[in-house]
C-alpha cells in the first residue's frame, strides 16, 4: 500500500524544492517521476536565475516590471509582485542549501545580462544552472527523508468527491500498476516541448501532468504561447543558452550586419525572445539568412571568456556542428522552447481542484503572459513550488483520510491491457512525428488563421489514427514502447488546447504573433484563455476566457 500526505509528480526543480518544503514541515512526502529526478529536464537549464537582489541597488519592482513588460501586459500582475518578491530570498536560500553561484571579481555573487531587462540580474553557474540546481535540491530532499518513485509513469489522477486523492501510476520496472494514495498532489512534471518538432526540450517532455489535470476538469490557460527561442543551435534544435548574449555576443545577418538594430535599437539582441526571434525569422524570410540561420558570434570575447563563462556552449558547439566558437561564429535560428500557458494555478500553486495543485512549467500562474523572460522559468519553479507545498501542508491537516477506493486501479488495468491487445497497427514515432512537425507549422514563429486551422484538421487525422498505434513490445520489463503510447495520448491533449487557444485569440501578443492580426488589441484581448475538456461539447473542447489581473502597471505599448 503506496500511501502519503503529500505526491509531487515529477522531479525537477519545482518538484523538488516542494519537496524539501513538505519534508521540512514533517509531512510524509513522495516524489513519482518517470525518469531518474537528476535527468529531469531543469537539467538542461543553462544560463541561470533571476532576482534583483538589494544589496547590489535593484529592486523587486524593477524586476516585475520587466516580467510584465515582457509578457506582454497578459501576466497576473499580483501574481509577479509574488515571484519578484520572493526572488531574492529564494536565490540566497539556494546558496545557503549549497549551490556554488558564479562569483565576481568582488566575491559577491556574481550576475549576468539577459533579455528584457536592463539591470544584470541573472545569477548562475557557468551554463550548467538547472543542472546545479537540480542536484542540490536532490541532496537536500533525500537528506530530509523524501521517498522517491523512480521510473514510475502516473496514468490517472484520483478524483473523489471532487478532490485529489492520489494518482494511479505505473512502475516501469515491472510493469504493475498501483493507486499511490495522497491527501494533495503537486503536479511538477515540466513542459510539453515535444508536441513540437523541432524543440530545446528533452523527449520525455510530453505534456504529461498538464494533459492529466486537464482530463481531471481543470482548465489550462493561456495554451497559444509558445516561446521560441532566439538561438538553437542551426540541424540540431539544441539550446544554445541566451547568456551568450547576454555576455556580449551578436547576432549577424549574411551581410554581417547587427540586425537587431533596426528591431530593437535600445536593447538589440537583449530584446525580449520573441522579439528577437521574429526579428531572426524576418531576416531569414527576407534572404538575409545562411541556409535558414543567422548567425551567433563570440569571437570577440575571446577564448579565455568563452571557456571560461560559456564553456558548455563551446562544448554543444564543437561536438554537434564542430565549430569552434573563439574562432568562428555559430549559426542558430528560432526554435520551440518553453509554453507560458499551463494548468491554471492561483499564487499558492492550487488548481480548481481542491487537493491538486501545480508548479513550474505545466502551471500557469501567472507570471509569464504571451512570453516569458530568460531566467524567470527556473526563478518561477523554486517560488511557487515552495509556496505550492507551503499550502498543501496546510490543506492536508484539514484532510482525515486518504482514498478508499480502487476502482480508478481496475478501470487504467483494463485500459492499459486493451492498448497492449491492439493488434499490429500504426508506428507511434511516427504518428508523434507527424503531429509535432505540422504543430510547428502552424503554431510557429508566425502564425494565421489557415496555419491554425491546418494543425486543427492535422490534429483531427491524428486522434483518427490513435486507436489504431500499436505497441510491439507486449513485455513487463521496461515496456518504453507502452510508455510512448500512453505519452502520445497526452501530448494529443496538449496540442488540441494549444490550438483551440490559438483559434480563440484573435490579435498578436507577446508570442501569439497572428500575421493576419498584427496588432495587440487591449480592449477585446486583455484576457486569458482557458481551455476546459468537456465531454459535453464538440472536440470534447470548451474555451472561455477570464480577465488579466492588474495592480498597477497599465498595459503600454511595448517597445525594446
Ligand atoms: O537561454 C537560456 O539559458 C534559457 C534560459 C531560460 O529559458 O530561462
Amino acid at each position: 500500500m503506496f500511501e502519503h500526505d503529500i505526491l509531487i509528480v515529477g522531479a525537477g526543480l519545482a518538484g523538488l524544492r516542494a519537496a524539501v518544503e513538505g519534508v521540512k514541515n514533517g509531512m510524509n512526502v513522495a516524489v513519482v517521476s518517470k525518469v531518474h529526478p537528476v535527468r529531469s529536464h531543469s537539467n538542461a537549464a543553462q544560463g541561470g536565475i533571476n532576482a534583483p537582489l538589494t544589496d547590489r541597488g535593484d529592486d523587486w519592482e524593477g524586476h516585475a516590471y520587466d516580467t510584465i513588460k515582457g509578457s506582454d501586459f497578459l501576466a497576473d500582475q499580483d501574481a509577479v509582485e509574488v515571484m519578484s518578491r520572493e526572488a531574492g530570498d529564494a536565490v540566497i536560500e539556494l546558496e545557503r542549501m549549497g549551490v556554488i553561484f558564479t562569483r565576481g571579481e568582488d566575491g559577491k555573487l556574481g550576475t549576468r545580462a539577459f533579455g528584457g531587462q536592463k539591470v544584470a540580474r541573472t545569477f548562475f553557474v557557468g551554463a550548467i544552472t538547472g543542472s546545479a540546481l537540480l542536484h542540490v535540491l536532490y541532496e537536500q530532499s533525500l537528506k530530509l527523508g523524501l521517498n522517491v518513485y523512480e521510473e514510475w509513469f502516473v496514468t490517472k489522477l484520483i478524483i473523489e468527491d471532487g478532490e485529489c486523492r492520489g494518482v494511479i501510476a505505473y512502475d516501469m520496472k515491472n510493469g504493475e500498476l498501483h493507486t499511490i494514495k495522497a491527501k494533495a498532489v503537486i503536479m511538477a512534471s515540466g513542459g510539453n516541448g515535444r508536441v513540437f518538432e523541432p524543440s530545446t526540450q528533452a523527449l520525455i517532455c510530453t505534456g504529461d501532468g498538464i494533459a492529466l489535470a486537464y482530463k481531471a476538469g481543470v482548465p489550462l490557460m493561456d495554451m497559444e504561447m509558445i516561446q521560441y527561442h532566439p538561438t538553437t543551435l542551426a540541424r540540431t534544435g539544441i539550446l544554445l543558452s541566451e547568456a551568450a548574449r547576454g555576455e556580449g555576443a551578436y547576432l549577424l545577418n549574411s551581410n554581417g550586419e547587427r540586425f537587431m538594430e533596426k528591431y530593437a535599437p535600445d536593447y538589440m539582441e537583449l530584446a525580449s525572445r520573441d522579439v528577437v526571434s521574429r526579428s531572426e525569422q524576418t531576416e531569414i524570410d527576407e534572404g538575409r539568412g545562411i541556409n535558414g540561420n543567422v548567425h551567433l558570434d563570440l569571437r570577440h570575447l575571446g577564448r579565455d571568456f568563452i571557456e571560461k563563462r560559456l564553456g558548455y556552449l563551446q562544448e554543444v558547439s564543437l561536438e554537434f556542428l564542430g565549430i569552434d566558437m573563439a574562432e568562428n561564429p555559430v549559426p542558430v535560428r528560432p526554435g520551440m522552447h518553453y509554453i507560458m500557458g499551463g494548468i491554471k494555478t492561483d499564487i499558492n500553486g492550487l488548481t480548481e481542484i481542491p487537493g491538486l495543485y501545480a508548479a513550474g512549467e505545466c502551471a500557469n500562474v501567472s507570471v509569464h503572459g504571451a512570453n516569458r523572460l530568460g531566467a524567470n522559468s527556473l526563478l518561477d519553479t523554486v517560488v511557487f513550488g515552495r509556496r505550492s507545498a507551503q499550502h498543501a501542508v496546510e490543506y492536508v491537516k484539514s484532510v482525515s483520510s486518504n482514498s478508499k477506493s480502487e476502482n480508478d486501479l481496475k478501470l487504467e488495468k483494463e485500459r492499459l491491457q486493451a492498448i497492449l491487445d491492439r493488434p499490429k497497427g500504426e508506428n507511434i514515432a511516427k504518428v508523434r512525428e507527424d503531429m509535432a512537425v505540422n504543430m510547428t507549422k502552424g503554431i510557429g514563429v508566425w502564425r494565421d488563421q489557415k496555419s491554425i486551422e491546418g494543425a486543427l484538421e492535422n490534429l483531427k487525422n491524428t486522434k483518427k489514427r490513435l486507436p489504431n498505434i500499436s505497441v510491439e513490445d507486449k513485455g513487463k520489463f521496461f515496456n518504453t514502447n507502452l510508455i510512448f503510447a500512453l505519452e502520445l495520448e497526452f501530448m494529443v491533449d496538449n496540442a488540441e488546447a494549444i490550438i483551440h487557444g490559438a483559434i480563440t485569440r484573435k490579435e498578436s501578443r507577446g508570442a501569439n504573433y497572428r500575421t493576419d492580426m498584427p496588432d495587440r488589441d487591449d480592449e477585446n484581448w486583455l484576457k486569458h484563455t482557458l481551455v476546459y475538456y468537456d465531454s459535453n461539447n464538440e472536440n470534447n473542447v470548451r474555451v472561455e476566457t477570464s480577465p488579466v489581473t492588474i495592480t498597477k502597471w497599465e498595459p503600454v505599448k511595448r517597445v525594446y
